[in-house]
């Protein structure tokens, strides 16, 4: 039985909505051309996620999704990397690359899902059971990646549980909600830690279904980290990278997407003949991430001038977190049959 009521944990609109100051476009300009200037006197690579704020989108050298990022990360030559994502995000990068400078425009960029796995209390569960083998998603910290046998992203989430041993019993944490789906897809059971991403289960069922009442010809594209009663309306799920490909190829001319508010400039910088509709919550404009949206440009530019904040991890630490992130980018780079 499906729960259509979409009941959500308590909080307030008011907490959520990330009050951000608007700098004039002047102050835009001149910023980007200092930002410009900082990548080529430090030899700076600036990689930027999907839900960054326009400005950040545009000065960045690369935007995509978590795996992208975390590719991009694994490969560049750049001395320095500028995180714009959040921070588990800048973190991963740090632990790809233990002698290069990591950079981050705020510190305090946190994740609902990272705060709800603490690495004590995973440490606590799979003790409960020797033969767990257990899946992280990305979005969870160091110590939590390091307590895991593999890490996956939205992107390649399936792909990750089709290729894990057969004879291990699957635990995937810290989303729910991506955990679902990734077992729809797969048929594999697993347990489920109970976390998850407090903007992604903003969206209910009704409102779901009313918008598309009232875009009859417009498909849904959502992310799986919303709830399986509005994964179940949509004519796509998939991650923010595979929303652009997906787009990109579809027919219609308008597109309702079900994801953080950041997504909808690059798609439209990458469909601009598509007009895309922001799916809207039930109750308030929560579709932002306060967390993403901590980051600025007048942020990012400070980060570049004093190289701080930095993140600073132990050699131990990226020694055991590096082998779980290793193994999920050879496993994506796999072909698929190979894969599981
Ligand atoms: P992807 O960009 O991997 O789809 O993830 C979305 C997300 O919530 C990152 O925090
Ligand atoms: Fe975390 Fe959700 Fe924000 Fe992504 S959108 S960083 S999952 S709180």
């Amino acid at each position: 039985m499906i729960d259509l009521t979409d009941t959500q944990p308590a909080g307030t609109a008011i907490d959520r909505f990330p009050v951000r100051p608007v700098t004039p476009s002047a102050q835009v300009d001149s910023l980007a051309r200092e930002i410009v200037a900082l990548k080529k006197r430090l030899n700076a690579v600036v990689l930027a996620h999907n839900y960054q704020i326009p400005e950040i989108q545009d000065v960045a050298d690369f935007v995509g999704d978590s795996l992208g990022l975390s590719q991009q990360a694994a490969k560049t030559p750049a001395d320095v990397i500028v995180f714009c994502g959040v921070h588990f995000m800048a973190e991963t990068a740090k632990i790809l690359n233990p002698h290069k400078v990591v950079v981050l425009p705020d510190r305090d960029a946190g994740c609902s899902l990272e705060e709800s796995c603490p690495a004590d209390k995973l440490r606590a569960l799979q003790a409960t059971n020797p033969n767990f083998h257990t899946i992280a998603y990305i979005n969870c910290s160091a110590e939590v990646k390091a307590a895991s046998d593999v890490i996956c992203t939205s992107g390649n989430a399936v792909k990750i549980v089709r290729h894990a041993p057969k004879d291990r019993d699957l635990l995937f944490v810290p989303d729910e909600n991506l955990g679902a789906w990734v077992m729809e897809q797969t048929q594999r059971p697993m347990t489920l830690w109970k976390g998850n991403c407090y903007v992604h289960v903003e969206w209910t069922h009704a409102a779901i279904a009313r918008i598309r009442r009232e875009h009859p010809d417009a498909p849904v594209v959502a992310h799986p980290e919303c709830t399986r009663a509005v994964r179940m309306l949509a004519d796509e799920v998939c991650s923010t990278e595979k929303m652009v490909t997906w787009c990109r190829a579809s027919t219609a001319k308008s597109i309702i997407i079900a994801t953080e508010a950041g997504m909808l400039h690059r798609l439209k910088r990458e469909c601009p003949d598509k007009q895309f509709i922001p799916a809207p919550t039930e109750n308030c404009r929560c579709n932002e991430c306060r967390f993403m949206k901590m980051n600025t440009l007048e942020k990012l530019h400070a980060c570049m001038e004093t190289l701080g904040p930095r993140v600073e991890l132990s050699p131990d630490l990226i020694e055991r977190a590096r082998r779980p992130i290793e193994r999920m980018l050879e496993i994506s780079a796999m072909p698929l049959e190979n894969a599981g």
